[in-house]
């Protein structure tokens, strides 16, 4: 194993770009990457900028780096910055997306028409359905509970392992009155990586569209959606991409553009943005469609440090390094005799190594105590090694968690 961590230790020469790294052993990236200076320096860049130009930043700077941040995410999912549509939060892109469902929901037969245009076979009948999993996150599922009083319905695929949700359990759940499955790319408590290709042919031979939550895969998973079968792909900076809270991006299949109309909108998504018509709505051509508001300028500049670094070294080796910390922790924990819910095979598994612990609150507080930084969910503590973290952090968090949980070895004794 040592080798094989080996092979990408040079990434370790990027550890002094990161203030968080210096004073604690950071364990959390999956709840909240830790920062580059790159991003202090654009941040300071952007505070210069306003400083200097008032007003004209937004056209000699600003639109220019939102345009940045598109290309950005682009890359990194394979298809060019301007079918990106840029948004706060990943709900806040959901929402925008819910909204374009919504009439295929109430039976539209336009909407259903256009649909079938896109080659969507979602059939005459309205779909009220909208598939997810126990193991999705809290925000997919609320989206269509929320649409209850439009006649939405939301059904919840239970995992059986509690780690992974398999095909057949979706194939059982989606039926002609599936509008919509709305799943992770990497579910957000085991680490679990879904396989999303033959979900893609599953739900278009049921006439259903597939919208996947990447949160915790964008930057660890390489990705190209153009040749998954995607429909509708979200994922923020928050996590894997190193780049803070305020910045996140929905992408749509462009094909179903027409279909998929937002009746939530702002002037970002506008043809003419600065014709100022106020009587007049014209959806741009391009993913800004789907965008609302005035964008975070400042939150773009520090997502863009941490993204020039993730593009600088590539998903594919911060994956790698990424599993192969957690084949560590994976190795050396059950050498301790923890209790491990974490999906074994590295190909299947991204960022997260959930280890069983019934009250995990007092452990992950005692933890901190001592300098170590992971959380928890219910019944786990998330530990998640990104590309920054040495070996001898991973063996520090092994030791100190097998002194504070019971091990296998100590109930037997
Ligand atoms: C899988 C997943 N989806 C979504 C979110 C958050 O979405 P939002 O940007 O709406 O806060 C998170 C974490 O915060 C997550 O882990």
């Amino acid at each position: 194993m040592t080798a094989r961590i080996a092979r990408h230790a040079d990434l370790l020469s990027h550890r002094d770009e990161f203030p968080l790294l210096g004073n604690s052993v950071y364990l959390n990236t999956c709840s909240l990457g830790a920062r580059t200076e790159r991003s202090r320096r654009r941040l300071d860049a952007f505070l210069a900028d306003w400083d200097e130009l008032g007003a004209r930043a937004w056209y000699r700077r600003w639109l220019g780096e939102l345009d940045g941040l598109r290309e950005d995410f682009g890359s990194l999912i394979g298809v060019p910055g301007s079918e990106i549509s840029l948004a706060p939060s990943v709900s806040a892109a959901l929402a925008v997306v819910a909204s374009a469902l919504d009439p295929v929901h109430g039976g539209d037969r336009a909407t259903l028409e256009r649909l079938s245009a896109a080659g969507v076979a979602a059939g005459a009948a309205p779909r009220t359905r909208v598939v997810t999993t126990s193991l999705d996150f809290p925000t997919i599922g609320h989206q269509w509970l929320a649409r209850a009083p439009l006649g939405v319905e939301l059904v919840v695929v239970p995992s059986p392992d509690g780690l992974t949700v398999p095909l057949d359990a979706f194939a059982e759940a989606i039926d002609d009155r599936t509008a919509l499955v709305a799943t992770g790319h990497v579910y957000f408590t085991t680490g679990a990586v879904t396989a999303l290709g033959p979900l893609a042919d599953l739900c278009h031979a049921r006439g259903a569209l597939l919208l996947v939550d990447a949160y915790q895969a964008t930057g660890i998973v390489p990705t190209d959606v153009s040749t998954l079968g995607v429909d509708v792909y979200v994922s923020g900076t928050l996590k894997w991409l190193f780049g803070g809270p305020g910045t996140a991006f929905a992408w749509v299949r462009p094909a179903l553009y027409e279909a998929l109309r937002p009746t939530t909108t702002g002037w970002f998504s506008s043809a003419r943005q600065f014709d100022f018509a106020v009587d007049e709505l014209a959806l741009a051509a391009d993913g800004r469609r789907y965008e609302l508001g005035t964008p975070s300028v400042p939150s773009a500049a520090i997502a863009r440090g941490g993204l020039e670094l993730v593009r600088e070294i590539g998903v594919e080796r911060l994956g790698e390094r990424t599993r192969d910390l957690g084949d560590l922790l994976i190795g050396l924990a059950d050498d301790a005799g923890l209790t491990l819910n974490a999906v074994r095979s590295a190909a299947e598994r991204a960022g997260i190594v959930p280890i069983a612990v019934a009250e995990p609150k007092p452990v992950v507080d005692a933890l901190a105590g001592d300098g170590v930084i992971v959380d928890f969910r219910p019944g786990i503590v998330r530990c998640s090694p990104a590309f920054y973290n040495t070996e001898e952090e991973v063996r520090l968090l092994v030791d100190r968690l097998a002194a504070l949980v019971p091990t296998r070895g100590a109930r037997v004794s």
